[in-house]
């Protein structure tokens, strides 16, 4: 049969590429976005994060793994040591779950989000490196039970195959949109001009 993707890419890359394109179409260009976890810029999947960082305003991406030539701003650096600072509309994080503890990432994610931001993750059938397979169903319950500890508001999708289905035809994964309630934030927190890092909010 014939292969109809694009020379170099396999179904796998094509997946990956297709979630970015999703959060691409909700970027705007006024956004300040940061990514965790967007991979060493190898791979046809690895045209996602410059894409969106040519709509946007800001991108920041944070890897573990060493980029060549970014074509945004990138940090080496493993998310669970480095201290972020900035805040963010959007913050992307796909398929970076199994690598860390999740429930620190979610808090982590869940206080760099403006008031109204948004953060998208992404995982497979798997909530620990190496561990076991879970059933897609399994992995989205599970996925939105901790998600709930973070942030105000959690929606949860399917994978199928790499495409966004609704959480119930799930079978390869889960996608998760979450936000945080403006009020709330606001009533808690300051904000205030950093010269290094632009606005940033604070507890008062
Ligand atoms: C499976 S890849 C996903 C890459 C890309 N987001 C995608 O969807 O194609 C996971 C990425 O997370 C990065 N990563 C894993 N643990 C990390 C950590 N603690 N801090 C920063 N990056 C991490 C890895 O280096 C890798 O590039």
């Amino acid at each position: 049969m014939k292969n109809l993707l694009p020379e170099g890419m396999t179904g796998q890359d094509y997946y990956r590429l297709y979630l970015y394109l999703h959060i691409l179409n909700e970027c705007t260009p006024e956004d300040e976005v940061l990514e965790i976890g967007c991979g060493d810029g190898e791979g046809p999947a690895a045209q996602g994060p410059p894409l969106i960082a040519e709509k946007v305003y800001d991108y920041v991406c944070i890897d573990k793994r060493r980029y060549n030539n970014p074509p945004f701003n990138f940090v080496q650096a493993d998310i669970e040591e480095y201290g972020l600072t900035g805040v963010y509309d959007k913050v992307i994080a796909l398929y970076v779950i199994q690598y860390v503890d999740p429930e620190k990432l979610f808090k982590l994610v869940s206080e760099r989000l403006k008031p109204g931001g948004v953060a998208y993750f992404s995982e497979g059938c798997q909530w620990y490196l190496d561990g076991p397979r879970l059933p897609a169903r399994e992995m989205c319950n599970k996925t939105r039970w901790v998600l709930k500890k973070a942030f105000n508001s959690v929606e949860i999708k399917g994978i199928n195959d790499g495409i966004i289905v609704p959480e119930e035809k799930a079978t390869t994964g889960v996608f998760a949109i979450c936000t945080n309630k403006t009020k709330e934030f606001l009533s808690n927190q300051i904000r205030y001009w950093s010269p290094d890092d632009g606005w940033m909010y604070g507890r008062m």
